[in-house]
């Protein structure tokens, strides 16, 4: 790789063209490839970021791309597909979230890595959210004594046209849930922190959307640990994000993380670890136009790919981890009570 990773990027909509400026503006990453079926988004890029070889075509990119990396950018039902065939291609997969609609597709794209001897990355840049990692030391520090319960609230609004406007949002079998799409990164932050989701059970209900999938859904979950988790979610809230939380309860401290995406902490009360005076709270969302995402640390991302492939190293979160939110998702949806009516 000569002090240079080459990522080709699949998939130039809202977040793939966030990929095309991190990877841009990272000294040691270079663009070698774009590829997206809409020839006007591939354009716009270059007309952005200068000439970039652009294909509308997945397999004329493979065949040709000289890239180490790919990133796949494109909806959730082609993310296992398209690891697959880039992995058969001897490329590094970095995929966006989710990994894959079923842990069977996990399990395929982790068997691809294996056999061609890459790696399957994805992507979780909430992991680098400044109170993200406060509440990880708290954790691993053994401060927060046994930990009880946590609570996460995912509270968000995602008008008509979000879901109208689009070919796959809302729809089951390329979107799948909004488990898949809004809750993922929350998942797996709890699994992170509290071992695999080992029981669920639920109830969804679609309420404000013209959609085939949920857009309002509760959760009680166990995880591995012992701990007791409860799950809000909603893309129906009155006009604009409300909350994106989770709330832990330990023997020897609280602590809440909010703001609208994971960017704030909220309540701070452990024994004998006082919250830092001196954090400064940076993170910011993805802004997609008319709405608006988790945070935007991509960036991280990306440094943190480059320095495992130049390095050696492993600290990306690589497919038997992202797999570990594609089986509690599942295991949600599978499990649901109905609803009176
Ligand atoms: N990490 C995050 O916080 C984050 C944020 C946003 C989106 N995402 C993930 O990124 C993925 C895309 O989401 P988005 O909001 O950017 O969607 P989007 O609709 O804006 O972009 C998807 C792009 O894929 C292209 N595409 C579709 N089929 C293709 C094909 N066969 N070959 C090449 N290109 C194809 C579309 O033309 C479109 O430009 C989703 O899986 C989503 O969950 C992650």
């Amino acid at each position: 790789m000569n002090g240079q990773v080459k990522f080709a990027i699949v998939g130039c909509g809202n977040i793939g063209s966030r990929h095309v400026a991190v990877v841009n503006a990272q000294e040691q990453a270079s663009i070698s490839a774009l590829c997206d079926v809409e020839e006007e988004k591939l354009k716009s890029l270059t007309a952005k970021y200068g000439p970039i070889p652009c294909f509308t075509s997945f397999d004329e990119l493979l065949e040709n791309t000289d890239a180490d990396v790919v990133n796949i950018c494109t909806p959730h039902g082609l993310h296992a597909p398209m690891a697959i065939a880039a992995a058969n291609k001897g490329k590094h997969v970095l995929v966006e979230k989710p990994m894959a609609l079923t842990t069977r597709e996990a399990d395929d794209m982790i068997a691809a890595g294996e056999k061609n001897r890459v790696r399957i990355m994805v992507v979780k840049q909430n992991r680098y959210n400044v109170p993200i990692g406060l509440a990880k030391k708290a954790l691993d520090s053994g401060k927060m004594g046994k930990t009880y319960m946590v609570i996460c609230n995912v509270l968000w609004n995602r008008h008509e046209g979000y879901y109208r406007d689009s070919n796959w949002r809302g729809r089951k079998a390329l979107e799948g849930g909004a488990l898949y799409t809004q809750v993922s990164h929350f998942l797996d932050l709890m699994i992170w922190w509290f071992g695999d989701v080992v029981q669920a059970s639920s109830q969804i209900a679609t309420l404000s959307h013209n959609i085939e999938i949920e857009d309002n859904g509760t959760a009680r979950l166990v995880f591995e640990s012992g701990v007791l988790g409860s799950l809000s979610w909603s893309t129906s809230v009155y006009n604009k994000n409300y909350e994106g939380s989770i709330t832990i309860l330990g023997e020897n401290g609280t602590i809440k993380i909010g703001g609208q995406y994971l960017n704030k902490v909220e309540f701070w009360d452990v024994q004998s670890l006082p919250l830092p005076e001196d954090v400064v709270f940076v993170d910011k969302p993805n802004f997609y136009g008319n709405y608006q995402g988790t945070s935007s640390n991509h960036d991280k991302v990306i440094n943190e790919v480059v320095a495992d492939l130049l390095f050696e190293r492993h600290n990306t979160v690589e497919g038997d981890e992202g797999r570990k939110t594609i089986q509690a998702i599942e295991m949600i949806y599978a499990n649901q009570e109905g609803i009176r009516k």
